[in-house]
């Protein structure tokens, strides 16, 4: 994939500016980056709270070939893209079901995909938000999320950072999109996530809290859990408020 990288200051949200070019006709592998975001976008409406220099805040397009069933797989894909750009910057990261990912229990990462319709066709749009520093945290997030400096006690080189998540990108897309792409990402991902299987968790949807037992992906990358009463029930990305360990 060619990179092409737009830098800015101060931006409302990397993910709104990667869809405003992507409605342009933006190619894939067009990324935005920004120093500080003002309205930063988090997972199910909520606001991720972008301070200047305090995380890296990155979004890329992409205009992805197989169908469109497949689409959730781009999240899983980058999740395990963000595991390694990790663990190369020294950390023992685990990916939480089913895109954040976390430094023994605390986020340190989290992902938003966001689809857009184009005249080019569909683009997704993969926004990614690494915590580089703790000190901007609310008080909220205080006990549960970490940043990189917190973890390394070293200042992180952002530049050097984006260089290799961007090689992380091209080479786990390029997998995906690839002969089998579908399975061997969902392989790849069950190798980092302590949630792939055996895993007791509560899962909180909209009118229902589901306990149980991890046991493996459907092909789309949906959290199968076996529960006691139920058998084993599917939960899909977009369905799940929380999984929390119990
Ligand atoms: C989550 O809620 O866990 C997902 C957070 C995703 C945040 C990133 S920061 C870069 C990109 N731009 C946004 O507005 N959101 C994503």
């Amino acid at each position: 994939m060619n990179f092409t990288i737009l830098r800015f200051d101060s931006i409302d949200s990397t993910n709104l500016e990667a869809i405003r070019q992507a409605q342009m006709g933006a190619n894939e592998g067009v990324c935005v980056v920004a120093r500080q975001q003002t309205a930063g976008r988090g997972r199910h409406g909520r606001t991720w709270v972008s301070a200047k220099d305090a995380g890296l805040f990155f979004s890329l397009i992409l205009r992805p070939k197989f169908e469109t069933k497949f689409l959730p797989l781009i999240t899983l894909m980058s999740a395990v893209a963000v595991f390694e750009t990790l663990r190369e910057s020294g950390l023992n990261p685990d990916i939480k079901w089913v895109n954040d990912i976390h430094i023994e229990g605390k986020k340190i990462c989290g992902i938003l995909a966001e689809t857009s319709e184009t005249k080019k066709g569909l683009a997704v749009i993969v926004g990614i938000g690494i915590n580089l520093r703790s000190e901007n945290f609310s008080p909220e997030l205080t006990g549960s999320a970490t940043s990189i400096e917190t973890e390394t006690q070293k200042p992180t080189d952002i530049e050097t950072l984006m260089q290799i998540l961007t090689r992380n990108l091209d080479e786990f897309y390029t997998l995906l999109e690839g002969e089998n792409g579908t399975v061997l990402i969902l392989e790849e991902w069950a190798k980092r996530s302590s949630y792939f299987f055996g895993k007791k968790v509560r899962v909180k949807l909209e009118n229902e809290i589901v306990l149980g037992t991890t046991c493996g992906l459907e092909e789309n990358g949906a959290l199968r859990i076996k529960t006691k009463t139920e058998g084993v029930r599917i939960i899909q990305a977009g369905d799940v408020e929380m999984v929390r360990q119990i």
